[in-house]
């Protein structure tokens, strides 16, 4: 685990250059996963919203976006930026690695942009419960390889690691991407529960 909570002024910095709108377009993100209007998302380590409020622009007044961090810094500043633009379907959601106070099974998408490599499993755990069976699990990450930005290659995880890990949790992977030069997206189900249960008794 690399990961910690970051501050505003590395989240202004790092989080949202110019550069990086440029070869991350979360709005071209978002249309591949087939983000849409009604849906709920849970960005989970949302940081300084880069990816949270696309998604609330694009889910419009019927869904919601929760944008949830460890940083009370980076919470605080989601809630100025949502109160600044006017945007009233976004929850800024403030968390610890163990909890995340939005309620079970809520989610159509939950969102982990550039923090896998980095997060603890009690977050993932968290994180999954949030899904709703049915729901996609969208993974942003660094490719495994040394590019100029981003963490040491060393803390990367690969996309057959990064699939391994999840599937631990029961995902499904069922697509994979290339978001500009450094980075893969992959999407997971979570998959429903059978609709005729196995007979739990034999016929003898
Ligand atoms: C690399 S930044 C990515 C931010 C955002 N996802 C993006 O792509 O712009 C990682 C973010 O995850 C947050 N974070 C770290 N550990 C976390 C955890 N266990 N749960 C929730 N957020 C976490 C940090 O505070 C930081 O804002």
């Amino acid at each position: 685990m690399h990961e910690a909570a970051w501050t505003r002024e590395d989240a202004l910095a790092v989080l949202d250059s110019a550069e990086r709108r440029e070869s991350q377009d979360p709005d071209r993100m978002w249309k591949r996963v087939g983000l849409r209007a009604g849906e709920v998302v849970v960005d989970v380590g949302a940081g300084s919203g880069f990816y949270a409020f696309p998604a609330a622009e694009t889910v419009g007044p019927s869904g919601r976006v929760y944008a949830v961090d460890v940083s009370e810094e980076l919470v605080a500043l989601i809630r100025e930026r949502a109160e600044a633009r006017k945007v009233r379907n976004l929850e800024p959601v403030l968390s610890t690695p163990a909890h995340i106070p939005v309620e079970d099974a809520l989610a159509d998408v939950v969102l982990l942009a550039d923090v896998l490599h980095g997060i603890s499993p009690k977050t993932l755990v968290e994180a999954v419960r949030l899904l709703r069976p049915g729901g996609r699990l969208v993974d942003v990450d660094w490719k495994k390889r040394s590019t100029p930005e981003g963490p040491p290659v060393g803390h990367r995880l690969s996309m057959k690691d990064a699939t391994r890990a999840l599937a631990q949790y029961g995902l499904r992977r069922t697509a994979a991407f290339e978001l500009g030069p450094a980075h893969y997206v992959l999407v997971f189900e979570r998959p429903r529960p059978p609709r005729h249960p196995a007979r739990l008794v034999s016929a003898e």
